[in-house]
């Protein structure tokens, strides 16, 4: 199949393809996702095998408003609705009972869906002109890094879908932040663009999924149980700040490997390739799943990155780090 490349301003191209049944890639300002429409079960079927997906792995709905969310849910808790007006559109995925319009292949079977609003015009006006709720997970392979340039996008599905909206870069770089609305108090499931601390303002007190601390316990979000992307190089978690990190690096080249660091400033490392995530974690969050792809294309054999403070935007960054070097923390001598 051919992939159409589509300007933003040719919001027509994308809607009359979404309106046909077919699937298409659109920035959000979170990463880019895979859109089709959440009613119907071909379009459906096209993201799940255009992505190599799972089908017990549920997908979520993009909406354009609250109430198009709530044509959606069964019912909408008083805690929902006040997420949803404080944070929508915006990075924030909100679990609800559903009420069975959308395809049970969104759902994956299960009684609930997630729904978000997304905060990118182009995507907005991709849902209010084709009057559709929008299924679209990340636009990357099934195991690859959530796409945050439409290049990331062709690179993983150039050929397997309709076309692509590019966007440009997107703006937050991490996934939505994801909280089950069916518990009380509601749960996050994964940490993403909005943060605990700014929802707790909101709501009061959450429950942080027992999964996100603990490796061992089940998932309850079905995603959350499939092995996140690792780069190809190992990913080695290191406490004891910079200095620490230069005296594994510089071991480990003594011993002879292609080394790769990844650091939360602008200054160079002994390691062959060292990548910036920048100063501020907002820039992490942006960069790091490009930092992720580019390791790919080198020649490093071990990666290694100082472990952060896992608190507000950088739970995100961290979740995403944890994930991708599989757990492994290299702990500094003196603590051990
Ligand atoms: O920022 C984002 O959320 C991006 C953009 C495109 O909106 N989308 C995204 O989708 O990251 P995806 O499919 O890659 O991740 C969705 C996550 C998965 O972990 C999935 O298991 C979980 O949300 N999820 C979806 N529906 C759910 C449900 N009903 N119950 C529990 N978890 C659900
Ligand atoms: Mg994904």
């Amino acid at each position: 199949m051919e992939t159409k490349w589509i300007k933003p301003t040719e919001v027509k191209i994308g809607v009359d393809l979404l309106k046909a049944g077919e699937v298409i890639a659109m920035p959000t300002e979170t990463v880019y996702g895979l859109a089709g429409d959440a009613t119907n079960d071909v379009a459906i079927r096209k993201i799940f095998e255009a992505k190599g997906r799972p089908a017990d792995n549920p997908l979520i709905v993009h909406v354009a408003s609250i109430e198009q969310a709530e044509h959606f849910a069964q019912a909408t808790p008083p805690v929902a609705k006040r997420l949803m007006e404080a944070f929508w559109p915006g990075a924030l995925t909100i679990i609800l009972p559903s009420n069975g319009r959308a395809s049970s292949l969104v759902t994956a079977g299960l009684d609930s869906i997630g729904l978000r609003m997304p905060d990118h015009d182009a995507a907005l006006d991709l849902i209010r002109l084709s009057g559709l709720g929008l299924a679209a997970p990340s636009a990357n392979r099934s195991g690859r890094p959530s796409p945050t340039s439409a290049k990331h996008v062709a690179d993983d599905l150039s050929g397997r879908i309709a076309g692509i909206m590019d966007g440009g870069p997107t703006g937050i770089g991490v996934e939505s932040t994801v909280i089950d609305c069916t518990t009380e108090p509601a749960t996050i499931l994964r940490p993403g663009g909005v943060t605990k601390e700014a929802i707790e303002v909101v709501i009061g007190p959450v429950n942080l999924d027992a999964n996100l601390n603990d490796e061992t316990a089940a998932p309850r979000s079905p995603g959350m149980k499939y092995t996140h992307y690792a780069p190809s190089a190992p990913l080695y978690l290191v406490d004891g700040g910079r200095e620490e990190l230069v005296r594994i690096i510089t071991e480990r080249k003594d011993a002879g490997k292609q080394v790769g660091a990844l650091v939360f400033d602008e200054e160079p490392t002994p390691a062959d390739v060292t990548l910036s995530l920048g100063r501020s974690m907002e820039t992490a969050a942006q960069r790091l799943y490009e930092a992720l792809r580019t390791f790919d294309e080198t020649d490093v054999e071990e990666i290694y990155v100082n472990r952060i403070e896992p608190t507000g935007v950088a739970l995100a960054v961290y979740n995403r780090l944890y994930k991708a070097a599989g757990g492994k923390v290299i702990r500094s001598q003196e603590e051990a």
